[in-house]
């Protein structure tokens, strides 16, 4: 598989890493619905064996649930591969409801938990997951430093910043890698961040790249209206009318552009959000061994310009139905 390196750390990471929220399962307000832990595993030891290596969690998916079940997927492995997680999403035990905390104790903390969890005396790549609260990101930045100098964490990265949340943190210490969101739907990072992190020599990781599934072709209206209670995509307004007919077509789109290649509608979508090499990866998420396998054909593929223009079509297209 196509390999980058993150930023100026010297991490050499594939151009596809496994994305495990999803893996989490439901039962709290950021859930996917259910979920089987072996079939979790089989997913995990099937992106391992295709090449990916790299995987990206974080506590509150699952409130611990993902973290434990890359532990123990990643048991007698763990030397070849890349850990990502994440601190500043806490809950309470009994209520399952989560919070936000930057607190210098509450980030050592959370480290040593996610330590546990994984298995591992040391995390790869460690994310403050969101900027809130905003006065605590410096404090939260400096616990991240000082976890780096007790060799507990290798790098220290973040994860929907904004240009002047960088600035301010850089400072205290290098930022590595910017985690922000980035599909053909969700475009907000092109005009300013990118460039930023280009400038900065800052790695980007990009998330949800298939639109948490819709452009995979395989989410189907039917399937979204019969989603469950506890899978928060239930109610995204990309996923409700007046955009999800637009968005529908978008898919349907790729998946007949896709197949021209030989390849699904997802490689597709990642291999877009791939097309700046200032975009060092994209975290894919998956369920299930054939999701991952019918997406790391995305890695290495570079898309014509002559491609390009038609998805560019196919957006325009897409924005005027729902101007
Ligand atoms: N830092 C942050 O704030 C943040 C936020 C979001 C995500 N992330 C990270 O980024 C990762 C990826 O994002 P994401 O999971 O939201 O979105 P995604 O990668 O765009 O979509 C993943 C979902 O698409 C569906 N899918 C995947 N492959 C498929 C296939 N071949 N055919 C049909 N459906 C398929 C699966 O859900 P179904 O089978 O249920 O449809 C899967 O869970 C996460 O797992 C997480 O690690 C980080």
């Amino acid at each position: 598989m196509e390999l980058r390196t993150l930023g100026t750390s010297d991490l050499r990471i594939t151009t596809v890493g496994l994305g495990t929220w999803a893996i989490g399962g439901g039962d709290y307000a950021y859930g996917w619905g259910s979920q089987e832990d072996d079939e979790s595993i089989q997913t995990i030891h099937a992106a391992i064996d295709a090449g990916i290596n790299w995987i990206d969690t974080a506590p509150v998916y699952g409130l611990g649930r993902s973290e434990e079940v890359v532990g123990k997927a990643i048991k007698g492995k763990r030397q070849s591969l890349i850990i990502s997680t994440k601190c500043g999403k806490v809950w309470n035990d009994q209520t399952r409801e989560v919070g936000e905390n930057l607190d210098a104790d509450s980030v050592i903390g959370e480290c040593e938990a996610s330590l546990r969890r994984l298995g591992t005396n040391e995390i790869d790549l460690y994310h403050i997951h969101w900027p809130i609260p905003d006065a605590s990101i410096e404090e939260g930045w400096e616990a991240i430093a000082r976890l780096i100098k007790e060799g507990k964490v290798r790098y220290g990265a973040v994860s929907n910043f904004s240009p002047g949340q960088m600035r301010r943190i850089q400072p205290i210490h290098p930022v590595t890698s910017l985690q922000p969101p980035y599909s053909m739907l969700v475009r907000n990072i092109e005009d300013e961040i990118i460039p930023f992190c280009e400038k900065e020599k800052i790695g980007i990781t990009v998330y949800s790249p298939m639109q948490a599934g819709l452009l995979t072709g395989k989410l189907t209206r039917e399937r979204i209206e019969n989603l469950p209670e506890d899978d928060w995509r239930k109610h995204h307004p990309l996923m409700q009318e007046p955009q999800l007919s637009a968005n529908l077509e978008v898919a349907k789109r790729l998946t007949e552009l896709a197949a021209e290649y030989g390849k699904t509608a997802g490689e597709l979508a990642i291999a877009w959000s791939l097309r700046n090499e200032a975009v060092t990866s994209a975290i894919v998420g998956a369920r299930r061994p054939d999701q991952i396998l019918a997406n790391v054909g995305a890695s290495g593929w570079k898309l014509s310009d002559e491609l390009l223009s038609e998805i560019d079509a196919v957006l325009k297209k897409r924005e005027a139905a729902v101007s």
